[in-house]
């Protein structure tokens, strides 16, 4: 325990829990959106994938507390880091090392904490319906929670579609750097593979960012209605 404890505090044993609750977040970010592409297969497959999600009962509950424990985990250990990082640099860098570090890395503070609030918006929207309590409470014909309809309703308008699509850019821009750097942390990268695994990253990221935001884009032109 107190090994555990004392690794957990050190700068490695920080950037590991990093890039753990990291691999698991965007795991979930993944199944998450391949889910939620069910709309375009029509309210029937939507609103069925929905129920099956709670039917699995304390199964849902368990994931739920492990995403909860991930999300809270990477952000204190990223405060820490950040923290230590300044008392450790009180004096900061100058214009040249920002030309070397990328835009993505640079940002990862930024971009998480506005993600961070995406998630808490989120979560009132769909899940808690507290900013559209209405659509929230629609039900299909077969009396099931109608997540197709809410999230139509929801898409409907610009302004919220907009701030998703906004928060969807600033979330791959994340999970690029988030992904590179994951590898270094676990110590499995190589440097004459770091191009490689750069491209791959921005792939995924965009890849995640397209996926998502069709979605809204799709109900804004009717093509999902
Ligand atoms: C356009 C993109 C997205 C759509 C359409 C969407 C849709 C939804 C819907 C409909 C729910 C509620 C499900 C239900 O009540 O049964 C939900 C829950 C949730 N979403 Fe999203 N989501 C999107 C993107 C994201 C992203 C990018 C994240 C994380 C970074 C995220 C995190 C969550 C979480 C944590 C929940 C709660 C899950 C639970 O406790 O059951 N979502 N989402």
């Amino acid at each position: 325990m107190n090994s555990t404890k004392s690794y957990i505090n050190t700068s490695v044993g920080k950037k590991v829990i990093m890039a753990i609750t990291g691999l698991a977040l965007y795991g979930f970010v993944i199944m998450h959106m391949l889910g939620n592409l069910q709309i375009f297969a029509g309210p029937e497959k939507l609103n069925a994938y929905g129920q099956f999600l709670q039917s699995l009962g304390g199964l849902l509950w368990a994931a739920r507390f492990g995403l909860l424990a991930a999300v809270g985990l990477h952000i204190f250990v990223a405060v820490k880091l950040t923290l230590e990082n300044q008392a450790a640099r009180p004096i900061p860098y100058y214009s040249q090392h920002t030309n070397v570090a990328s835009y993505a890395s640079r940002t990862m503070k930024y971009s998480g904490l506005i993600v961070f609030a995406f998630i808490v918006y989120h979560l009132l929207h769909f899940t808690f319906g507290v900013t559209d309590p209405s659509a929230h409470a629609l039900k299909d014909s077969m009396g099931r929670h109608d997540i197709y309809g809410m999230v139509i309703a929801g898409f409907s308008n610009p302004i919220v579609s907009a701030s998703y699509i906004f928060a969807m850019g600033l979330l791959c821009l994340h999970l690029s750097h988030g992904f590179f750097s994951l590898f270094q942390s676990l110590g499995i990268n190589q440097p004459e593979y770091d191009a490689k695994l750069k491209l791959a990253a921005n792939v995924f990221a965009l890849g995640i960012f397209l996926g998502n935001s069709s979605m809204p884009v799709a109900v804004l032109l009717k093509i999902v209605a």
